[in-house]
């Protein structure tokens, strides 16, 4: 599939099995996430540049690489997307963070904006979106819509898990932002749940079933 990124690293895959099962406990569920989101962030920050610059080694001085973390945006839609950005942030603790509250419609599954809040001087930075489940695309979409209005340099998507339907969606109305995730499923059912999946993962996260 174009523009999809599949993280078929075994470390991952091994965590995303164990995070399916439903019996594993909320602490559980929530440091496999922790764990496996810092090793995805590996994968999605791999092109990000670098610049040089001069240190001093307890031998001598050298030029070597460093990233400008301040430019980069990790934007959670929340609330499940917080479970992801604590690891990201492990990882790239410099890194900006913005917010996009965003709940379905239990009937029509539309994705209802109720929260927003970014860094200043977006249209100069480069944004991860995350969201453990891209499922319907509905909630993606309309982060990424919003997101556009800021002109950032560029948009990535990240998720644990999702399907057919939600790459589609989401590639239909954004083609140009590359999706990256540990597994693309069979299918999404009526309520807009991913099959096998793993269930609710924002309950899942927090305990809250
Ligand atoms: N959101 C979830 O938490 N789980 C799904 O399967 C789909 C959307």
């Amino acid at each position: 599939m174009n523009n999809v990124h599949l993280i078929d690293h075994p470390l991952v895959q091994h965590k995303l099995t164990l995070m399916r099962r439903k019996d594993a406990s909320t602490n559980t569920f929530r440091r496999l996430l922790n764990e496996l989101s810092a090793l995805m962030a590996y994968e999605v920050t791999r092109d990000m540049p670098t610049h040089e610059v001069e240190i001093e080694t307890p031998l001598e001085t050298m030029k070597s690489k460093m990233i400008d973390g301040k430019k980069l945006v990790f934007v959670s839609i929340l609330r499940a997307g917080n479970g992801i950005l604590e690891g990201m942030l492990n990882v790239v603790p410099g890194a900006r963070v913005g917010h996009v509250g965003l709940y379905r419609d239990p009937k029509t599954l539309v994705a209802v904006e109720y929260y927003f809040k970014m860094p200043h001087d977006m249209n100069d930075r480069d944004v991860i979106v995350v969201d453990p489940m891209l499922a319907t695309g509905n909630s993606a979409v309309a982060a990424v819509d919003r997101l556009k209005e800021l002109g950032p340099k560029s948009i990535k998507f990240v998720c644990l898990l999702t399907c057919p339907e939600g790459i589609a969606a989401l590639q239909k109305a954004h083609p140009d932002v590359p999706i990256y995730t540990a597994a693309i499923d069979r299918q999404l059912n009526d309520h807009g749940y991913i099959l096998p999946g793993l269930g609710d993962a924002g309950d899942r996260i927090f305990g809250t079933k």
